[in-house]
């Protein structure tokens, strides 16, 4: 186990390249079991959770290959339909398996998913839209075992726009007979981009970005090459870090329109940014005002994923600022590590008040969950004096090699093992 050491107080300067969408990247590797042919995917970062879906994929059967950033995989010999828990549970993502493996296969048993215990995260929504399309499912001792020899398109109508459920049912319907409509969809980018993964193999799939998704089932699909999209929460991130550091940097290689929720507010807190079509400028003068009021939800409303990173910078920005989680129940766990670090913040339910103070300060904290962790990081850069922050884990499952990337702008971040 690894743990961070930061000494705060750096002004982060210079350019930084965003990777590769890790919830845009787990959905398309749930997305080649469909196929039958070579899939060849391009720009992979090494992601923890992504490591561990290609692991699923071969215990599936799958081929898969990895040269420097490439992503080689052949589904042909599939012959596996059974995720075990001992896979299942390290990752939510798992269960977009599921979809896949019943428009394929038309069986499937699967555990029940791990993944950030960031709250109850029911799979309800998935099992009900399946059971629509005429999938029989039944859940006993940890697994869903679904048959879906019956199965064909007809209408599900989501009671919420869930990312999850909307990627699984999509792919669940791209080789079943007939045409699925599913109704209050999630609008999230990378549902865009399964959508272009998909049909860049044959499927015939309209609609997402909107609420409306159709999916015109076929009957084989075929080769592909295809870079995912850039990674909206870690350019978000780095962002975020600039703003708590008073430095200037320029963040390439990312989709600006993905995250324009929050780079207005940061602009309307006092960093000037300038945005282009792959790339945004951002430069912070130091102590910012607070947002006011943020509350999250689905997109294009203000991420989830970004709330954590957000918060860290409103507890040193002038004024108070009420944040609303209304996604999940306990992602204010990373809370009471900041308060550790001189932060001013209550918490009742699901809302957070905060009240800016002028400094954080170094102190030994732990990280909770993938984002929460790296808010932390993001108070370590900002605080005065030394910060180590230790189950560092959670963090390498989204953000690769981050103490390189940050060193390169000028924060003094380093890796160490626990042991020393
Ligand atoms: C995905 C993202 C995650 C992000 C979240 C919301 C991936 C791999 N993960 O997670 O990083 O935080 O979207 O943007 O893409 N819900 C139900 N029943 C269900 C499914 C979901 O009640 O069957 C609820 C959840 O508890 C939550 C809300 O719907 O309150 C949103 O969840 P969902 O959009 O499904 O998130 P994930 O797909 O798990």
């Amino acid at each position: 186990m690894d743990k961070f050491i930061i000494t705060g107080g750096t002004k982060l300067c210079g350019e930084i390249e965003v990777d590769s969408a890790k919830n845009a990247y787990l959905p398309i590797l749930a997305g080649t079991i469909l196929c039958e042919d070579e899939i060849i995917l391009n720009s992979c970062p090494d992601f923890k959770d992504i490591e561990n879906m290609c692991l699923i994929l071969k215990e599936l059967g799958i081929d898969v290959k990895k040269d420097k950033q490439t992503l080689y995989i052949n589904a042909k010999n599939a012959d596996k339909t059974v995720i075990p828990t001992f896979l299942a549970k390290e990752l939510r993502s798992s269960f977009f398996a599921l979809g896949a493996l019943l428009s394929r296969f038309k069986k499937a048993k699967v555990a029940y998913p791990g993944g950030c215990d960031i709250g109850l995260r029911p799979i309800d929504l998935h099992i009900k839209g399946l059971k629509d399309l005429g999938v029989k499912i039944v859940e006993s001792h940890g697994y869903i075992t679904c048959d879906a020899s019956n199965m064909k398109g007809g209408v599900v109508h989501l009671d919420y726009p869930s990312v999850g459920a909307t990627e699984n049912l999509m792919m669940s319907a791209v080789l079943a007979k007939g045409t699925t409509t599913i109704v209050n969809t999630a609008k999230e980018p990378e549902i865009v981009d399964l959508q272009n993964f998909l049909n860049s193999m044959g499927a015939k799939i309209h609609g997402a970005g909107t609420s409306i998704i159709t999916i015109e089932g076929v009957e084989r699909l075929h080769k592909t090459i295809y870079t995912p999209i850039p990674d909206r929460i870690i350019a978000g991130t780095y962002l975020i870090a600039c703003a708590m550091t008073g430095g200037k940097i320029l963040v390439k290689n990312c989709i600006p329109q993905h995250f324009s929720s929050l780079s207005n507010k940061l602009q309307k807190s006092g960093c000037k940014i300038k945005t282009f079509s792959d790339k945004i400028y951002i430069e912070s003068s130091g102590r910012l005002k607070t947002m006011g009021f943020i509350e999250t939800r689905p997109y294009p409303g203000f991420p989830t994923d970004l709330q954590a990173q957000t918060l860290t910078l409103q507890t040193i920005s002038k004024g108070n600022c009420i944040i609303q989680e209304n996604l999940f129940e306990t992602r204010f766990k990373f809370v009471p590590e900041l308060i550790k670090m001189g932060a001013n913040i209550k918490v009742s339910g699901q809302t957070a008040y905060i009240s800016g103070v002028k400094n954080l300060l170094g102190a030994e904290v732990y990280a909770t969950d993938l984002r929460g962790g790296v808010a932390l990081v993001l108070a370590g850069l900002h605080a005065q004096g030394y910060t180590t922050i230790h189950n560092i884990f959670h963090i390498d499952r989204g953000y690769v090699n981050l103490e390189e990337k940050l060193s390169r702008l000028g924060a003094k971040i380093i890796r160490e093992s626990e042991n020393n």
